[in-house]
Formats: C-alpha cells, sequence, structure tokens
C-alpha cells in the first residue's frame, strides 16, 4: 500500500518554495530537499578553487569528488561541504550572484541530478528547485510550479536583510529577474512550468495560506494514489 507520495515545488526565486516547502514537510513528516543549496555549494567551492563557470572540465572534475552531505534538521537543512558547515555562507550575495552561471554547466547538473534522485528513491520528499518536476522527479506524484510577481518577490527578499547586507529594493528586484532569466533560459533542464504541475501564484496569498493548500493536494492526491 502506498502511504507516501514525493512532492516536487520548482518556480523563480522569493516565490517561497523553501519557507513552504519546509512547513510542508514539517506537517506531513516528510523530509525536506532544497536543491538550490546544492548547486550554491558547487558554487562556493568553485569559488574558492577559483574555477570559473566557463571552465567545464574543471567543473566536471569537481563535482565528481564533492564530498556534499544534505542533514534534515528542525529548521529545514543542514549542508555539510567537506564537512564544514556551511549552510549560512551559502545565502551569500556572492554566492547568489554567480550560482545560475555554475548551474547551467552539464557536469554540474548530471551529477546534483543524480544525487537529488537518489535522494527522493524512499519517497515521503519535499524537493524544491528549477527543474525538480520537469526532469530530476519527473514521476512525483504532485507537482507544484510556485511563482509570484517580480515585484512582491522582490519585496519579500528586501524583508529579509538587515543593515550589514542592505541593497536598495530596486537593484534586487533587477538582480532577482536576471537570474530567473538565466535559469529560465539555459540550455539544459531550464525553469518552466511542468505539463503536469499546478500553477500557484502567491502573489496575494501569505505563506500558511500556501502551506494549508499544499498540504490539502497532497492528502488529496495520496488518497487517490492509495486506492
Ligand atoms: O533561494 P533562491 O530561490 O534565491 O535560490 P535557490 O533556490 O537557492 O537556487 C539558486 C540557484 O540555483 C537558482 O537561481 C538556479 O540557478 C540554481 N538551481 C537550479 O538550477 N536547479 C535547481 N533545481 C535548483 C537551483
Ligand atoms: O525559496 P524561494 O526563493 O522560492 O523563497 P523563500 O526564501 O522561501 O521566501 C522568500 C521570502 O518570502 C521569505 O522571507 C518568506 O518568509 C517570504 N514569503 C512571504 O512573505 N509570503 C509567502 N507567501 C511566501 C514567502
Amino acid at each position: 500500500k502506498v502511504d507516501r507520495i514525493n512532492i516536487a515545488i520548482d518556480g523563480p526565486a522569493g516565490a517561497g518554495k523553501s519557507t513552504v516547502a519546509r512547513q510542508v514537510a514539517a506537517q506531513l513528516g516528510y523530509v525536506y530537499v532544497d536543491t538550490g543549496a546544492m548547486y550554491r555549494a558547487v558554487t562556493l567551492l568553485a569559488q574558492r578553487k577559483g574555477i570559473e563557470p566557463s571552465q567545464s572540465e574543471a567543473l566536471r572534475a569537481l563535482v565528481r569528488d564533492i564530498d556534499l552531505q544534505l542533514i534534515p534538521t528542525a529548521a529545514g537543512q543542514m549542508i555539510m561541504l567537506h564537512n564544514e558547515d556551511v549552510t549560512e555562507q551559502l545565502r551569500s550575495r556572492e554566492v547568489t550572484a554567480q550560482v545560475s552561471h555554475y548551474a547551467s554547466n552539464e557536469h554540474v547538473r548530471t551529477k546534483l541530478g543524480e544525487m537529488q534522485r537518489q535522494l527522493a528513491e524512499q519517497k515521503g520528499i519535499v524537493m524544491d528547485g528549477r527543474d525538480i518536476g520537469t526532469h530530476v522527479l519527473p514521476n512525483a506524484e504532485l507537482k507544484v510550479f510556485l511563482t509570484a510577481s517580480v515585484e512582491e518577490r522582490a519585496r519579500r527578499r528586501h524583508r529579509e536583510l538587515t543593515e550589514s547586507n542592505y541593497v536598495p529594493l530596486k537593484q534586487l528586484e533587477e538582480e532577482i529577474a536576471a537570474r530567473d532569466k538565466l535559469d529560465e533560459t539555459r540550455e539544459i533542464a531550464p525553469l518552466i512550468q511542468a505539463g503536469d504541475a499546478i500553477l500557484l501564484d502567491s502573489s496575494h496569498m501569505n505563506i500558511e495560506e500556501v502551506v494549508a493548500y499544499i498540504v490539502k493536494l497532497s492528502q488529496s492526491k495520496l488518497m487517490e494514489v492509495s486506492q
């Protein structure tokens, strides 16, 4: 009897994917996997080693030998890179500015995609990213494409800033739009809504409403597949 499903949540930056996916996983007793953090970890390591996004062979070797551990925690997910906790560093402006360039590399995508599929083998996974419903888990029982207007997404990210990392709202909006464009137009596994994904525009929804909606969808899906 089927008692767990996999849930894929894709969408552009700042749509609320990680916040929502984490809470959906907590409510269902599932494991949350943040695939963006994996691309960020590759970016951090490449930057430390001085490897540019265009150095494809060097990136191939880098991901071949990478030691990346995802550890589910109460707060979401901790990322260990070669036994160092890099969870906080992965959100830095330096990493954010470059991640989409590294994420367009074929070797990086192949390796991380394999790791992600392995993590989802046991079912009971809520995975967020850009290509989860289209490429990584095309058979996920529930797929949500979560979005919001770019203005609203920039406002959300702006509210997270502190004095030490302050950026004007307009600049943040431009950076987000530029990253979305790179993600949407890259050749391999671009950001696009899967044909069988449910589109959810959260521009006028708060976190609780989005979480409740996805939990309800999961419960109906579970009833459907367990019959
Ligand atoms: O949190 P935010 O939405 O700003 O970004 P993220 O989810 O941490 O993802 C960072 C970047 O990783 C994205 O802009 C994509 O370039 C890349 N990414 C990807 O290509 N495929 C995924 N499944 C997840 C992230
Ligand atoms: O993972 P993604 O980049 O899609 O977005 P996030 O980091 O989960 O959410 C970006 C910010 O928007 C967070 O500070 C959330 O608390 C906030 N948010 C919101 O205000 N309303 C929502 N419906 C969803 C998220």
